[in-house]
């Protein structure tokens, strides 16, 4: 487990005895870990499904495909927030299709007309004469867990190894309470922002780091380049500030951007001037700003496909002043994103070239390796240079986790 530490791009600090080579090339094209992932990782980790702003009234919901699993949260008649399996009791069709949407009063499967009730029960089989009489819980929609942390809906789909994401996230409480996280509101919009040829850890790796900050991202070396903390990994959740620079800024939208914060009053220093990021192990991250509050993730759908989802956050009481920052920071966000987009490309398919041989980290880089140290803590197979034969993964990795 990695120490507690402070790592700036300005003041190296890490000391250097840790694993600087990263993950075996292998890691990022092996069908048969992508499988050990979705797993060890995907099924067993709380998963960011949406803000509790997404379920606005009674019968409001939203779908949440991960790997082989399909949530629906929804909001029931007494007003209590849900999660169940997208599963038909039937034979499995998706109950509901759209990823969020309204139903009235009763969830109906498109597929032979079974209709459940918001609680999960079952009201009706179709033709019900034709089955056995069925119990309305034992054959209503089956619960997923879920914990609501500071108005963001997290659901697991099967018992792991973290405890409660509060409990994950107790560390960042006192800091992140002027935010007001529950109180804020959706913007509408699509929850998928980008999609990749490329495996999840590529984007997770760039995402990790902020060393690359100073030369691919212009406007963030703009807005807090010179002061930017990373913070690595410590029990499944990492933190990283970006206080503005204290020089004036050179690009227009960074130098309109910080005009417009200045004037709102109701964050502390420094956080009315910073950039505030909690990397949720194994792949969130929410972004607090003082206009707006995002989060994003990454959604494996296949070895080398991803899809990055996520959603924005606005004041509920939000001013034109707060509009027109939120608007400048999606701006600097969404070029932020397309350039890391091109370098997770790159990042993904330099394993694959006979050129490569391995890759060295800097201090700077030390979020990657210690989000590395809990995949390897998982899966100690991560720890073999060559992948092992095919059809021996799963094996393997047990025997190595007994070691
Ligand atoms: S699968 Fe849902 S009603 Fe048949
Ligand atoms: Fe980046």
């Amino acid at each position: 487990m990695v120490g507690e530490m402070t790592l700036s791009v300005s003041q190296n600090k890490v000391p250097g005895n840790w694993d600087r080579k990263g993950l075996p090339g292998w890691a990022y094209s092996n069908d048969e870990l992508f499988a050990l992932e979705q797993d060890l990782i995907f099924r067993a980790h709380w998963q960011l499904a949406c803000h509790i702003s997404d379920l606005t009234e009674p019968g409001a919901y939203v779908t949440f495909d991960m790997g082989y699993e399909r949530a629906l949260i929804l909001r029931d008649k007494a007003g209590t927030v849900r999660a169940f399996h997208n599963l038909c009791r039937h034979r499995g069709s998706r109950v509901v299709d759209n990823e969020r949407g309204i139903c009235k009063s009763a969830l109906t499967c498109p597929f032979h007309g079974w209709t459940y009730n918001l609680d999960g029960t079952l009201r009706s089989a179709a033709q019900p004469s034709t089955f056995p009489e069925l119990d309305p819980v034992e054959w209503g929609l089956k619960p997923v867990e879920l914990e609501i942390w500071n108005g963001f809906i997290f659901i697991r789909f099967q018992p792991g190894p973290q405890g409660s994401v509060a409990e994950m996230l107790q560390r960042f409480d006192s800091e992140i309470s002027p935010y007001n996280i529950a109180n804020m509101e959706r913007v509408a919009g699509d929850f998928i922002f980008a999609e990749a040829e490329v495996n999840w850890k590529s984007m997770r790796d760039v995402d990790n780091e902020g060393y690359h900050v100073a030369k691919a991202h212009p406007s963030l070396q703009d807005l807090y380049g010179r002061a930017y903390i990373d913070e690595p990994y410590i029990n499944g959740a990492s933190r990283s500030l970006g206080k503005f620079n204290d020089s004036p800024s050179k690009l227009w939208s960074v130098k309109a951007y910080r005009a417009l914060v200045s004037q709102f009053p109701h964050l502390p220093e420094p956080l009315n001037a910073s950039w505030l990021y909690l990397g949720i192990f194994p792949n969130a991250v929410i972004g607090l700003y003082p206009d707006s509050i995002i989060f994003y993730q990454e959604v494996p759908v296949g070895t080398k496909h991803t899809l990055q989802r996520g959603a924005v956050y606005r004041h509920r009481d939000e001013t034109r002043t707060m509009r027109a920052a939120r608007y400048l920071s999606g701006r600097i966000d969404g070029l932020t994103a397309d350039e890391d987009l091109q370098l997770t490309r790159w990042t993904d398919e330099a394993p694959l070239s006979s050129g490569y041989d391995r890759i060295i980290l800097s201090d700077l880089e030390y979020g990657v390796s210690s989000f590395h140290d809990h995949l390897r803590d998982l899966m100690p197979v991560l720890s073999l240079e060559r992948s092992p034969d095919v059809g021996t993964l799963a094996e393997r990795n047990t025997a190595l986790k007994g070691l």
